[in-house]
């Protein structure tokens, strides 16, 4: 029998979603090339049927293509049941390059072209995906209040934001989430960011909490790569470095086996213990892992687990992405009296 899905409050404004996410990035992009659509919409329909009701895009996957196939899922009485995340400002330009854009020009004219996408007259939670560090955080935030005020999206969120800019951002409008990696292997968000969201009643969605597939599979995942797999350029995948972290993989499998569950719903379940303002969102693009994920939400650990399975993640080897620049480390803004409306 499946495991029955609560819901939680994610931030203050009211915006209510479900215990677990489904990212849903890889349908389209990413983790090779874009997975049969029909396949696709069965798996979201399956979500929601299920009680995964939260759904998580942006126009950067595909790119557009993630939003088109969602728009397809969303019809026939789906719109209603679920809490919609889209997101804009991370352009991938031709030559693999890319653009970041909070200009308010820009942010209106994404938000409009992710509607007509997407089919739908409103998104439920709209994040910035990256910091645009050339555009003062307030004047970004102004148009994204204006989108509020119009109805084109209810809540607002940040993705890869700093401390400060998420600071910065809540005193224009209050902020509902803010989304950042956040595993077993990626817990450098715990010293600054995450103590910033909980004192302003922010809430806190976790990406990529099963290591983008390292901690649910180990190194085993390297030899189904596809070609045009994105996660070949990320440093922890490099087979120097998989050869250190794959005592990580060990180690979950070790004492998922104790536990009786996968090493993706041990990973998971440890997310899920971070508090109930954390909202993790696997992403998968298979009804078997879908289902096995929400399994994690009746894992149960002990403190002394917790710690067991900290201990072992401490020393990961590579950056979370072949570059920083475009994360939470360098996304502050310069100050509003700066800004000259280009
Ligand atoms: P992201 O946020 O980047 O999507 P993630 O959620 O940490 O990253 O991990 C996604 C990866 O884990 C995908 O490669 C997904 O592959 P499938 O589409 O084949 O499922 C994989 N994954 C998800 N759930 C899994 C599970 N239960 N067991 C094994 N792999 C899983």
């Amino acid at each position: 029998m499946m495991a029955s899905v609560g819901r939680m409050k994610l931030g203050s404004q009211g915006l209510e979603v479900s215990a677990q996410g489904l990212g849903c990035m890889g349908m389209s992009d990413a983790y090779g090339s874009r997975k049969p659509e029909e396949e696709m919409i069965a798996v979201i329909h399956h979500s929601i049927n299920s009680g995964i009701t939260f759904l998580d895009t942006s126009d950067v996957y595909g790119p557009h293509t993630n939003e088109i196939l969602l728009g397809k899922a969303l019809k026939e009485g789906m719109r209603e049941k679920v809490e919609l995340a889209s997101k804009f400002g991370n352009i991938v330009l031709e030559e693999g390059k890319r653009e970041i854009r909070g200009d308010p020009a820009y942010v209106r004219a994404a938000c409009e072209a992710s509607l007509k996408r997407l089919q739908l007259d409103c998104i439920d939670l709209y994040y910035q995906h990256r910091i645009d560090t050339r555009v003062p955080i307030e004047v970004t935030m102004g148009e994204l209040k204006k989108l509020v005020e119009e109805g084109k999206i209810k809540y607002i969120g940040l993705s890869e934001a700093s401390a400060s800019t998420i600071r910065r951002a809540h005193a224009v409008h209050p902020i509902t989430a803010v989304q950042l990696e956040w595993s077993l292997w990626s817990r450098d968000a715990e010293e600054d960011i995450i103590p910033t969201c909980r004192e302003l009643g922010i809430g806190i969605v976790a990406y990529s909490p099963l290591g983008r597939g390292f901690l649910s599979s180990g190194p085993i995942l390297l030899e189904s790569f596809p070609a045009d797999d994105r996660r070949k350029t990320h440093p922890r995948f490099q087979p120097e470095n998989v050869e250190h972290n794959k005592r990580i993989f060990e180690r979950i499998s070790e004492i998922s086996t104790r536990k009786g569950c996968t090493p993706a719903q041990l990973a998971l379940a440890w997310v899920h213990h971070q508090g109930n303002d954390v909202c993790p969102i696997p992403g998968t693009t298979k009804i078997e892992n879908f289902n096995q994920n929400i399994g994690a939400l009746s894992v149960k650990l002990m403190p002394e687990e917790m710690v067991e399975l900290e201990s072992l993640a401490l020393d990961v080897k590579g950056d979370r992405y072949p570059s920083l620049t475009h994360t939470w480390k360098y996304a502050d803004t310069p100050d509003p009296s700066t800004w000259n409306g280009q």
